[in-house]
């Protein structure tokens, strides 16, 4: 309900039945508050939400250090667009070059445009290697499985028929290998190819990681054919596995990496590092976007690298996983009928069952936890990185409730 006196009370159901475009199927559950790692509906329900808006409220919600943040930076300047200098871009580009090594930093406002960013930063890279000329050398070799985005160049990326349909013809110049299978992409591999260009970990088909060895081959063929490395870090970036970025367990170096999701927590906020090298292939005039790291929303990613540092929420998601993840494996032990696996990294985690997770999840939402599903019969873990002991052992039991009514037990 709105609280604006001069708008006639309709229920929220009525006003997304009536008005809201029809392209997300949703549950019938509308949420008007949250703290921490829970949130409340209009009917006084609450729920532990270890769906963190996709992975996004790396703080949980209402973080007080970053609503304090945003409301003083709310006060003081918000948007001046990129003809300007701001303090905060600045500063949020030089910690992020901390992070992820020496480079350059340019600020968006959500994961398809970072990985927009990507797809041209390739096309920059291969009219280089072509001598100049461009619509030469222009592949990009992904992975099946890989989920990219919703516009043209991240739906292109993106062989997933579920996405594609209704949209062809897409953008030229993508083959796809088998995700952990080297000698898949090898084999795509010719003189038109410019970039690999791999999640770090498929978050949206399944849950699916790429191995260490996996990436340093990629990381090895990349160099001796002169392509770019370019990491999709939208879902697992920014500390969800422990890491600050998911490649850093790995020891591997890419040419440049996407993130958004967490980055804001909770305030939209896209990224795009490229390395020393390779950043110079961008000029004045080649790329941009009106929205790309306002003050405001670098205040809300500088406050969230402020509490990811401050109170270790790294080492805290090392630490609390393994029990975590052993207490969700022994669900796959005790309930063989209907957990067929249990895989992921640190906060980012996938349950697959048996059979259709949708209805499983909607008996969980019943029992008070809130998950996003995922291909392949997964249903997806992604708990706030402030997330306590308490909640995580808190979403073990819902499950396995759930498992126990549904085994007849
Ligand atoms: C790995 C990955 N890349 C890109 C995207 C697209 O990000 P956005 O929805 O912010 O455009 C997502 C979104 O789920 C994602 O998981």
């Amino acid at each position: 309900m709105s609280n604006r006196p001069d708008v006639v009370r309709t229920s929220t159901a009525d006003l997304y039945d009536a008005h809201v475009l029809k392209n997300y199927g949703r549950p019938a559950l509308t949420l008007t508050r949250g703290s921490g790692s829970w949130v409340w509906d209009d009917q006084g329900g609450k729920y532990l939400d270890f769906t963190s808006g996709i992975a996004v409220s790396a703080l949980g919600h209402c973080h007080p250090h970053w609503v304090a943040s945003v409301q003083r930076q709310a006060g003081e300047l918000i948007h001046v667009s990129n003809l300007f200098r701001n303090p905060n871009q600045g500063e949020l580009a030089r910690r992020l070059v901390g992070y992820a090594g020496p480079g350059r930093v340019f600020f968006c406002n959500s994961g398809a445009e970072a990985n927009e960013g990507l797809l041209k930063l390739a096309r920059l890279h291969g009219a280089t290697k072509a001598g100049g000329q461009e619509g030469v050398c222009y592949k990009v070799i992904c992975a099946k499985g890989a989920f990219h985005g919703r516009t043209f160049g991240g739906m292109s990326a993106t062989p997933q028929e579920k996405i594609q349909k209704g949209f062809r013809p897409l953008v030229p110049g993508f083959a796809f290998g088998e995700i952990n299978d080297l000698a898949s992409f090898e084999a795509l591999i010719d003189d038109q190819t410019a970039a690999i260009f791999i999640e770090t970990i498929q978050g949206e088909s399944g849950v699916t990681p790429a191995t260490t060895e996996f990436l340093l081959g990629l990381r090895v063929l990349c160099n001796k054919h002169n392509l770019l490395l370019m990491l999709d870090e939208v879902q697992c970036g920014v500390g969800r596995t422990g890491k600050f970025y998911a490649f850093e367990h790995a020891g591997v170096r890419p040419d440049a990496i996407g993130m958004a999701k967490g980055l804001g927590g909770g305030f939209p906020i896209g990224a795009i590092w490229i390395g020393e090298k390779a950043a110079e292939l961008f000029q004045p005039g080649m790329h941009g976007t009106t929205f790309g790291g306002t003050p405001l929303a670098c205040a809300a990613a500088l406050a969230v690298l402020d509490v990811i540092e401050r109170d270790k929420l790294l080492d805290a998601v090392t630490r609390q996983s393994p029990a975590w993840h052993a207490a969700l494996k022994q669900l796959a032990v005790d309930f063989p009928a209907q957990v067929a696996d249990v895989r992921g990294r640190g906060y980012l985690v996938g349950v697959q069952l048996t059979s259709d997770p949708a209805p499983f999840a909607a008996a969980l939402r019943e029992a008070g936890l809130l998950v996003p599903l995922s291909g392949n019969n997964v249903f997806r873990l992604l708990p706030s990185l402030t997330a306590t002991t308490a909640e995580l052992a808190r979403s073990v039991e819902i499950i396995r409730g759930v498992l126990t009514s549904r085994a007849g037990g």
